[in-house]
């Protein structure tokens, strides 16, 4: 009998985690439920929300160890009691960090064909791409001409919120962490200018680039950026606070922003759960699906091969040294 292949989170890490921070375990296959399927997993999304997942800090969650990895993943689905999932198709599910996973009926979605790669519905096509509109779209409103500034630019939220800004019309200013990255964010994103994190001055360098102050800041990393970003606002700037890449593998959270400096630009801020999107999901495709088949947008996917290589290129992920979407292909 096939049995599962599953990581585990062997011990919570200390900073910023490591590959012996998890562990692989083989585990019977599980049943069938009734009303539901029985999948083998195709590609597993990895994302920085497991980092707080196993720091305890998710609203979706704690995973403690001894217990296998969460995580999005489309599987095929190779039993099943379901007339509207039949065998052989692909859906899309909490698979995990495992190799079969079994979903009741509800929990697994039927994946659109019109999505190929499949590992486009947990990129550009599915989450990441999904909050990278609602947040520049639907609530921040990027408007033509308007300045931008996206860092983890080449990431996954970043390239893609980078494209939909630029479609529309706006100047977006990259933040990235090395030059290649940098040239990418140039060359096939749209972005005008981009920032290396870790050898320029970010500070000088938005002052230059944004003399009239940065319409728009999309934060995905918190820390001391957002309040560089805060100083550079312009009047009635609005900043969507989304994630704190900064933060993730700290134990004690960075203060913010002065909200003196907040007053006066007379800033308007947000915070983005994805979550709440989830009944927009198909009117999102129905949006980007068109732009991607006619090559408008791209996504890059930064994917590594067989369920063993998960622990790698999440510890690659959370050291900021991924280059696209983190996907692993099993
Ligand atoms: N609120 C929501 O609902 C929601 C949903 C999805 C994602 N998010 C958040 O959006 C952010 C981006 O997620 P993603 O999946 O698209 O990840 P990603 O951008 O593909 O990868 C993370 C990137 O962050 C950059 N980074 C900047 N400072 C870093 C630091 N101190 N340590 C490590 N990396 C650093 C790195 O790029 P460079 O080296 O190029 O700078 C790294 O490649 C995350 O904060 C995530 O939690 C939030």
């Amino acid at each position: 009998m096939t049995t599962n292949r599953q990581v585990i989170l062997a011990e919570k890490p200390e900073g910023v985690p490591t590959p012996e921070n998890f562990a692989l375990r083989q585990a019977p296959l599980p049943e069938t439920p009734k009303g539901g399927v029985l999948c083998r997993t195709r590609f597993l999304s990895l994302d920085p929300y497991m980092r707080s997942q196993i720091a305890g800090r998710h609203p979706s969650g704690t995973v403690a160890p001894g217990e296998v990895m969460r995580g999005e993943t489309v599987g095929e689905v190779m039993e099943s009691n379901s007339t509207e999932l039949p065998v052989g198709r692909l859906v899309r599910c909490m698979g995990g960090w495992q190799e079969y996973s079994a979903h009741a009926a509800g929990e697994a979605q039927l994946l659109d064909e019109a999505i190929t790669p499949p590992s486009h519905a947990l990129s550009i096509l599915g989450m990441t791409g999904l909050t990278a509109y609602a947040g520049m779209v639907w609530q921040a409103g990027v408007r033509e001409g308007e300045c931008v500034l996206i860092p983890a630019v080449t990431g996954a939220v970043g390239s893609a919120a980078a494209q939909f800004c630029a479609l529309r019309g706006a100047r977006v200013i990259g933040i990235a962490g090395s030059q290649a990255k940098c040239r990418f964010a140039r060359e096939s994103l749209g972005v005008e200018a981009c920032i290396n994190r870790h050898t320029e001055d970010i500070g000088a360098r938005l002052g230059e680039l944004c003399p009239s102050g940065i319409d728009v800041y999309f934060d995905l990393i918190g820390g001391s950026l957002l309040q560089t970003a805060c100083a550079h606002l312009a009047d009635h700037g609005r900043i969507v606070l989304c994630g704190l890449m900064a933060e993730y593998n700290r134990s004690v959270r960075e203060p913010g922003p002065p909200p003196g400096l907040l007053i006066a630009k007379r800033a308007v801020v947000s915070g983005l759960v994805v979550y709440d999107y989830e009944d927009r999901r198909e009117e999102y495709i129905r949006e980007c699906l068109p732009l991607l088949n006619a090559g408008k947008i791209h996504q890059r996917e930064d994917i590594s091969q067989g369920l063993e290589s998960a622990p790698d290129a999440f510890c690659h992920l959370m050291l900021g040294k991924n280059f696209g979407k983190v996907v692993v292909a099993l």
